[in-house]
């Protein structure tokens, strides 16, 4: 009737965890998430980039328990737009969850249902907490692959509809060799 306890092989440097769940994200994967349509469509056509990696430990749905997952988000940009993760809510909205950052450099937008958003710069050593109800997306500002850990309710879900159709309120972009968060010219409240 008691799980048994575990434990698992982080590589610190690779961000892999033994034993877990693998999932890869392409450029082809995300159509009509990043604001410049043509460089999407040529990066894609061109090489199709692995954008990120997940690699999951996860259990069974039930309120209580706990998923955690590395992910490693790659250097890139598709226009000016650096590389980021799809983003989501989750499917209970009042889940919260929790993120670490390993290695690379990075950031967190946070937006709220009604298009509220937030920037967190992210390094080695940051620790975010995402509180309940706030849609959440990482953004590789550097050059190096981003790596961080997420610890999330097992029963959390991921709802992906919303940002998928909407995306977030505002975009990372690199102008004049700067990290720049802007409003989102297609963001429509
Ligand atoms: C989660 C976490 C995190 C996230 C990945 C990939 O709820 O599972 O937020 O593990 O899923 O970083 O990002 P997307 O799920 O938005 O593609
Ligand atoms: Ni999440």
């Amino acid at each position: 009737m008691y799980k048994e306890p575990a434990s698992f092989k982080l590589d610190i440097e690779s961000g892999v965890i033994e034993d877990s769940k693998r999932l890869v994200r392409r450029l082809s994967d995300m159509k009509g998430y990043f604001v410049d349509e043509e460089a999407w469509k040529e990066l894609v056509e061109k090489e199709n980039p692995v954008v990120y990696e997940v690699y999951a430990v996860e259990q069974e749905e039930r309120e209580g328990d706990l998923n955690f997952a590395t992910t490693i988000l790659y250097p890139g940009k598709v226009g000016k737009e650096f590389f980021f993760t799809k983003g989501h809510f989750h499917a209970k909205p009042d889940r919260a969850e929790v993120y670490v950052a390993l290695k690379g450099r990075g950031g967190m937008l946070l937006q709220t249902p009604e298009g509220e958003a937030r920037w967190i710069p992210m390094e080695p050593g940051t620790i975010i907490y995402v509180p309940p109800y706030w849609a959440h997306r990482t953004v590789n500002t550097g050059r190096e692959p981003f790596i961080f850990l997420a610890i999330y309710p097992a029963d959390a879900g991921h709802d992906y509809g919303t940002i998928a159709k909407k995306g977030f309120s505002k975009i990372v972009i690199e102008e004049d060799g700067e990290v720049k968060v802007i409003n989102n010219p297609r963001w429509k409240a």
